[in-house]
């Protein structure tokens, strides 16, 4: 749609807009509505609407779908690659005024909340009911579940616990016209034709807004226990993982390896503390959740010392309590900072055959060094899972070189066979580069999924996939 006949569509859906969808319009708009964290330049939307309930979200897709006008649906606004950006002249629909737990089911271990709810509040309600909700990452203060969803979220404890999607049973979604799916569900087991909640997990917002959700929760652990371990290469890592997956086995929560470039921008962060006393060629934070101390401490320690005595390991810190694993943490988490302490740079999520991470990272080095003057890169990553990140910018500049570091950076992805994204998805930033990941039969067959849901293209058009 151009731009006049989208703000005729505007003017005219503002004009005959029910009360229902009037009563959630926001203006004026707040700044922090006008873009993700992202790199791009923040943008307004024509309109901002902020529901309270589903009802109002309903209302807010009629009125939208009759004018032809686009929604983009906005959670926590921690996304990394534009898809909850405004389109400008379009409407932005956030979900921050929709938040709050309505039931915490103990039996079937699970927690319905609303899709705005920050992923903090949802942790902490957990653990308050002696329970865990096991997604987590650097951004749980600010992103929302409902986001969290839409992204499939993955973070630190894939390895044990999975993907946003092992851990949604069930969603309410509004499509493109209004209509509500009630797809909740508490089933764990439920082979009941197609999964529709799936659809909607991972869609980044262009098959429907989540408006509820249903959420798996585990056992609160007993105990955990992490450590900081320097590793002289990369052999080592892959090691260190092999060796913590037989002796930790299924308490094994975490595994995540940071390269010298990563440690050294990372300790230098205001605040974080090095563990270790000397730099490593690699550092990883391994962590495992137990039940009982009395065994699984001992276990954890085992575990480090026969690394030791093979060589594997050349020097590691042992947390000796939870502010310990918290504090390790926090070199890890230290990335969030980056954005003040480095500078504008570009995130990139990478899947990658475990065995080839660092032959990759080098690769990479030199194809982004070699791709602008003084491109420069650091890496790090959820390695158990196959997940690398790395962070790639032009030295001194504060307009950073977009496309063609992007370039430089998937080039070197499809000669590794890996994926454009493992968690944080597409967006509009890699949007041109689906097409390294996914077949052409898989492409056309999202177009599909797409024209059926959303026939007019008005839910974050523009986004993931043209179709
Ligand atoms: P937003 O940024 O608001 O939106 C993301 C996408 O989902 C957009 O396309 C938007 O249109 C859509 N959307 C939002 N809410 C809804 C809804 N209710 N219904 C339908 N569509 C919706 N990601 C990881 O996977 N793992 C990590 O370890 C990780 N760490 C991070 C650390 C930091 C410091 C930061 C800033 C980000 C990190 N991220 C990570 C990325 C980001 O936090 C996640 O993608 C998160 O799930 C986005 O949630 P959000 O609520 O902020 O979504
Ligand atoms: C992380 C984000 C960037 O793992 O996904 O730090
Ligand atoms: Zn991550």
């Amino acid at each position: 749609m151009d731009g006049t006949a989208m703000e005729a569509g505007l003017a005219a859906m503002l004009r005959d807009l029910p009360e229902a969808a009037r009563a959630a319009l926001v203006d004026p708009i707040p700044p922090r509505n006008l873009n993700d964290w992202s790199a791009l330049e923040p943008r307004s939307p024509g309109a901002l609407f902020c529901p309270r309930d589903t009802g109002q979200v309903a209302a807010i897709f009629a009125a939208a779908n009759a004018a032809r006008v686009p929604v983009v649906p906005q959670g926590g606004l921690t996304g990394l690659c534009g898809g909850a950006r405004p389109i400008a002249g379009a409407v932005a629909l956030s979900l921050e005024r929709m938040t709050g737990i309505e039931e915490l089911d103990e039996a079937s271990s699970t927690m319905t909340v609303l899709a705005g709810t920050p992923l903090e509040t949802v942790q902490r309600a957990a653990a308050d009911a002696g329970l865990y909700f096991a997604l987590d990452l650097g951004a749980r203060g600010s992103c929302a579940v409902g986001g969290n969803a839409a992204t499939n979220a993955g973070g630190n404890r894939v390895i044990r616990y999975g993907m946003a999607r092992d851990l949604i049973l069930g969603v309410e979604a509004v499509l493109p016209d209004g209509t509500v799916v009630d797809a909740l569900s508490k089933l764990i087991k439920n082979n009941t034709g197609y999964d529709v909640r799936q659809l909607f997990v991972g869609s980044e917002g262009t098959l429907g807004v989540i408006t509820r959700l249903t959420l798996r929760l585990h056992p609160a652990p007993g105990c955990t226990h992490a450590a900081i371990c320097g590793l002289a290469d990369y052999a080592s890592v892959l090691r260190l993982l092999k060796g913590a997956r037989r002796r930790l086995g299924p308490t094994l929560s975490a595994f995540e390896a940071m390269w010298p470039d990563y440690w050294k921008v990372a300790c230098a962060v205001p605040g974080v503390r090095d563990p270790l006393s000397a730099p490593h060629a690699h550092t990883v934070l391994v962590e495992a959740q137990g039940t009982d101390e009395g065994i699984d401490g001992p276990r954890f320690t085992a575990f480090l010392e026969e690394m030791f005595e093979e060589g594997v390991i050349e020097d590691a810190a042992l947390s000796q309590s939870l502010a310990d694993v918290q504090s390790f943490w926090g070199v890890r988490d230290a990335c969030a900072e980056f954005k003040t302490t480095l500078g504008p740079h570009l995130a990139y999520d990478v899947g990658l055959p475990t065995g080839q991470m660092d032959d990759f990272a080098r690769a990479c080095r030199a194809a982004v060094a070699e791709a602008v003057p003084d491109g420069r890169s650091v890496y790090y990553g959820h390695v158990g899972d196959g997940n690398l990140h790395l962070l790639a910018w032009q030295h001194g500049t504060q307009n950073q070189p977009g496309p063609t570091l992007d370039q430089a950076v998937y080039a070197t992805v499809r000669d590794f066979g890996g994926s454009v994204s493992a968690e944080h998805g597409i967006g509009t930033t890699k949007k041109p580069y689906l097409p390294h990941s996914r077949s052409p039969e898989e492409l056309e067959l999202m177009r599909r999924i797409k024209r059926a849901l959303d026939p007019h293209m008005i839910l974050n058009p523009g986004r993931v996939i043209d179709a």
